[in-house]
């Protein structure tokens, strides 16, 4: 099979890695790419914003299967637009991407079909949604609508905080994504993220993983777009996950199809294990960054056959094997991430530190340059080690980022120690 994957960062590089290693692949393309994927895939000049160029480069390379890293191809409508060219690919279609695109929408779908969700309302003018905030009380949650690139989600600890995100979203600080906005209930619990594989009608489970999203030690400072990950997450127990899957996935899946717009791709559901069980705080209708690449490390079956699975909706059956160990990843960031970063630096040593036993390093934001690797991006690799436990797999990951040497660049050092802790207490 020829395969061309979209994206360009440290998820695209641990699918990119994984699609390498199956025998049913005799060209791999990547676009735009970065260095690492390099090593595993051609990189070509594409637009993925660009259908049409991307539609005429299928034809031309006879590629048999599009896989679609980030949400906002997916949410442009890029799948609709290549079946329509008879090209196949993995991801949802313009309308079931609104699982990710508007949280409205999702918390509609909700509502109708009773999936656990913090109770809410949407609003589309500031006077009604500050009317409510007053009449709920804080901690409680102000969203924009549409997809905002992280930044359209405020937790609000007082009732000031949330009204100053209502203004912020109606005075346009978003842009049209924060044209309405949903308002809802504060959760308590814990956070996981949880993948399934869907083919519009059946759901396989893939696993669980728990990020760190925030860019000190201690879970301190501001929000990022993940400094580590790992998988699985303890507090998903199977019972845990038969419920996600029974309460949450297959009536998304249901009602997805019955509306006449059958999901199809992997489905990340973001959620909170509360004292009730699981609820969804969001769904992304993509892989995960950077669960993914623990998801990767951790699976023993071939991805191709399961990816054309769910786009061929056979599912039924299909049966995927994971690996028993734990896999954890570490983010390198660029010096001043998520604030304004240099770019350009050197990092090297890279060849050096993947000789650590069960390490694999993903790149997420860099380039070649001659035979040099340069940071390109706020994120710039990923860390990844397997071991028998969390703390295994970190202490791997802390060996190898030892071994690199890269002055413009940071990390965190506790990646996964909530999950250690557990092991520790042996719960
Ligand atoms: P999202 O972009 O929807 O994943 O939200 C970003 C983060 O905000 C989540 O990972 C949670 O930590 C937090 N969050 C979102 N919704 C809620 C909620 N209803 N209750 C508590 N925390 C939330
Ligand atoms: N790690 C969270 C995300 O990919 O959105």
């Amino acid at each position: 099979m020829n395969i061309l994957l979209l994206g360009s960062g440290g998820r695209e590089h641990a699918l990119a890695w994984k699609m390498a290693a199956s025998p049913l692949v005799e060209r791999l393309y990547c676009a735009p790419g970065n260095a690492g994927i390099a090593r595993e895939a051609q990189i070509v000049p594409l637009d993925p914003g660009d259908h049409a160029a991307v539609i005429d480069f299928c034809r031309r390379k006879k590629i048999d299967l599009v896989v679609v890293g980030p949400e906002a191809p997916l949410v442009a409508g890029l799948v609709d637009d290549l079946e329509a060219a008879g090209i196949k690919a993995f991801g949802p279609t313009k309308a079931a991407a609104r699982l990710e695109g508007s949280k409205g929408f999702t918390k509609d779908l909700c509502r109708a079909n009773n999936i656990p969700t913090a109770a809410y309302e949407r609003f589309t003018s500031a006077a009604a949604a500050r009317d409510y905030v007053r009449r709920q009380g804080a901690p409680i949650v102000v969203k924009a609508d549409g997809l905002a690139a992280g930044k359209g989600v405020v937790v609000a600890e007082t009732i000031a905080q949330a009204e100053e995100a209502v203004a912020m979203m109606f005075d346009g600080g978003l842009g049209a994504a924060g044209a309405e906005i949903v308002i809802e209930e504060f959760l308590v619990g814990e956070e996981a993220s949880f993948f399934a594989l869907c083919d519009g009608k059946i759901a396989v489970a893939l696993a669980s993983a728990q990020d760190h999203k925030r860019v000190f030690d201690g879970d301190q400072g501001p929000n990022t777009g993940g400094m580590g990950a790992y998988s699985p997450a303890p507090v998903m127990t199977p019972q845990m996950v038969a419920r996600t899957m029974d309460e949450i996935i297959a009536p998304t899946l249901a009602a997805m199809r019955a509306m006449g717009n059958p999901y199809k791709g992997v489905l990340f559901a973001g959620l909170m294990i509360t004292a009730d069980g699981p609820k969804l705080i969001e769904y992304n209708v993509r892989f995960g960054d950077p669960e993914t690449q623990v998801l990767m490390l951790r699976l023993m079956s071939d991805l191709v056959p399961a990816l054309v699975a769910a786009c061929d909706g056979m599912l039924k059956n299909f049966d995927l094997r994971w690996y028993p160990d734990a896999a954890l990843t570490v983010v390198m960031a660029a010096n001043g991430y998520p604030g304004a970063y240099e770019k350009d630096s050197r990092i090297s040593k890279l060849a050096a530190a993947a000789q650590v036993e069960g390490v694999e390093i993903f790149h997420a934001g860099t380039k070649a340059c001659g035979e040099n690797i340069l940071a390109n991006g706020g994120r710039v690799l990923n860390v990844c080690a397997r071991g028998r436990t969390v703390a295994e797999a970190q202490a791997r990951a802390y060996a190898a980022i030892d071994r690199i040497d890269w002055p413009g660049g940071f990390c965190r050092r506790d990646i996964g120690f909530r999950a250690i802790e557990r092991e520790k207490a042996g719960t």
